[in-house]
């Protein structure tokens, strides 16, 4: 067997990529004091550091390494070089998108994670993290009232669980063919509804399953950005009466620009009775549900057939942690169930394979940060801490209001405040924007509101404070 041979297996090779006790002590000290030094300076922090290019270039034109180098000097180029061209979104004034800062514990669980690195594809491969990730399906389901027929799966964030979501609506509309024939088998195009608000990931997963984006409607929304069920019922039986069939419609909970909660009830009456399914894209405002305040517009969620939700939104847990409900799991094994010799293991009554429920084989243990966030910091503690961000939002608002200068282009209904400077165009509000930004003051997102260009706040973030709003629209003025 010459090629045996020519291997040589030299035991103590595999040293290289281990550490002794010693080195793991230094790389925990390491780590500790960068992570406490880096969180407690934020503050002082630009939030948006003015990059420094030449470190950058030279960041991209690294050869690879022949020989490795020891922990301390890659510490030393992460705080020389990193850290001060990285955006620092746990900064209290980081307030662009629908992104929070961690949770404190979490980082520690990715850590944990990483470290048993468990597969979570087949259940004997992670019994524990299968019952872990049962369990926080499981608090999920009981939190939206879905069926106890009801499973899902933990993904990589809320585009992923939209498209694993639209990938089993659209398999359950082809039929029993579905997977052997796919779309080529298929006469009629499927058409799908949504509103115009909706997240672009759901454009995205309809191209990636091949849907085409001109059977996507598009449906207006009223003033107050949620869908509009006439437009939508003429728009479906318009696509009936030209042969088209209809088979799923997209609600929100949570609109990316507004917050705006679509109609869920009354979606899902509407669906039953048209025979469509109802996705519920909820991965910025589902898990608002743990708030009294915005449980009652969730209560639909129970009625849909399938909803996404995103742990590393309102749960605040680091990147990534994402989740898709379906109100059958049926339907998620239908559409990914896979049983190659090489994997084939026995099932078991107490154990899900979740490699069989969505399309990733090779799964990270990213229940545990969601697992260990909601037991460590409990479901009242998210509660109080949604509606201290809607309060955040409001009192943004009733600043803006309180100040000449500017005008909300919607009402504030969430964590969310879009507003412009009356005496600017479009164009100019931006520049205000680039310029807060350029400043390293604040970071906001722009926002078109219904054809007006403004700027949009998103309240995620566990350390901004009223001073912050403050400061920043008494910056914005002078811009
Ligand atoms: C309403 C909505 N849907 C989907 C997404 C996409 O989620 P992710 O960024 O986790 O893929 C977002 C992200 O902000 C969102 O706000």
């Amino acid at each position: 067997m010459p090629f045996l041979l020519q291997f040589n297996c030299h035991d103590r090779n595999v040293d290289s990529l281990l550490f002794t006790q010693e080195q793991h002590d230094q790389a925990a000290a390491l780590l500790a004091s960068f992570s406490q030094r880096y969180l407690a300076s934020l503050d002082s922090l630009p939030v948006y550091p003015p990059l420094d290019r030449p470190a950058l270039r030279g960041l991209k034109e690294q050869p690879l390494p022949r020989a490795g180098q020891p922990l301390e000097a890659l510490f030393e180029e992460l705080e020389r070089v990193v850290v001060p061209n990285s955006t620092h979104t746990a900064h209290p004034r980081f307030l662009p998108y629908v992104q929070p800062s961690p949770n404190a514990l979490s980082p520690y669980a990715d850590h944990v994670a990483a470290t048993l690195n468990q597969n979570c594809n087949l259940w004997h491969l992670s019994p524990a993290a299968n019952a872990v990730e049962q369990t926080v399906l499981r608090w999920f389901v009981e939190l939206f009232g879905l069926p106890g027929t009801a499973g899902g799966i933990i993904t990589s964030g809320g585009s992923m669980a939209n498209a694993v979501a639209l990938t089993a609506a659209r398999d359950h509309a082809l039929g029993p063919g579905a997977r052997r024939e796919g779309l080529q088998g298929q006469r009629a195009p499927l058409v799908l509804y949504t509103s115009e608000e909706v997240h672009s990931s759901i454009g995205k997963a309809v191209s990636l399953l091949g849907l085409g984006t001109q059977n996507l409607r598009y449906i207006a929304t009223g003033d107050d950005f949620r869908i509009r069920l006439d437009l939508l019922a003429e728009a479906v039986a318009s696509d009936r009466a030209a042969g088209r069939i209809p088979f799923c419609v997209v609600g929100s909970a949570g609109t990316v620009t507004t917050g705006a909660i679509d109609p869920l009830e009354a979606l899902a009456h509407f669906c039953r009775a048209q025979d469509l399914w109802l996705h519920i894209d909820g991965a910025y405002g589902a898990l608002a549900a743990l708030s009294e305040r915005f449980r009652g517009p969730l209560t639909g969620i129970r009625l849909a057939d399938s909803v996404s939700l995103d742990p590393h939104k309102f749960l605040f847990c680091s990147f990534e942690a994402g989740c898709v409900l379906v109100r059958n799991r049926q339907h998620l094994l239908a559409s990914f169930s896979a049983h190659p010799s090489y994997l084939t293991m026995s099932e078991d009554e107490d154990f899900i394979d979740f490699a069989n429920q969505g399309p990733q084989l090779s799964r990270a243990f990213k229940a545990l940060k969601v697992w260990w966030s909601l037991k460590h910091f409990g479901a009242d503690a998210y509660a109080a801490v949604i509606d201290h961000m809607h309060h955040l939002a409001t009192y943004m608002g009733e600043q803006i209001a309180a100040r000449s200068r500017y005008e909300l282009l919607a009402p504030v209904v969430f964590n969310c405040v879009c507003f412009r400077r009356k005496d600017l165009d479009g164009e100019g509000n931006l520049r205000a924007l680039q310029s807060l930004l350029e400043s390293g003051t604040a970071f906001l997102g722009p926002a078109l509101v219904k054809g007006r260009t403004g700027l949009r706040a998103c309240f995620m973030n566990l350390r901004t404070t009223e001073a912050d709003v403050r400061l920043i629209l008494d910056a914005l003025e002078s811009r």
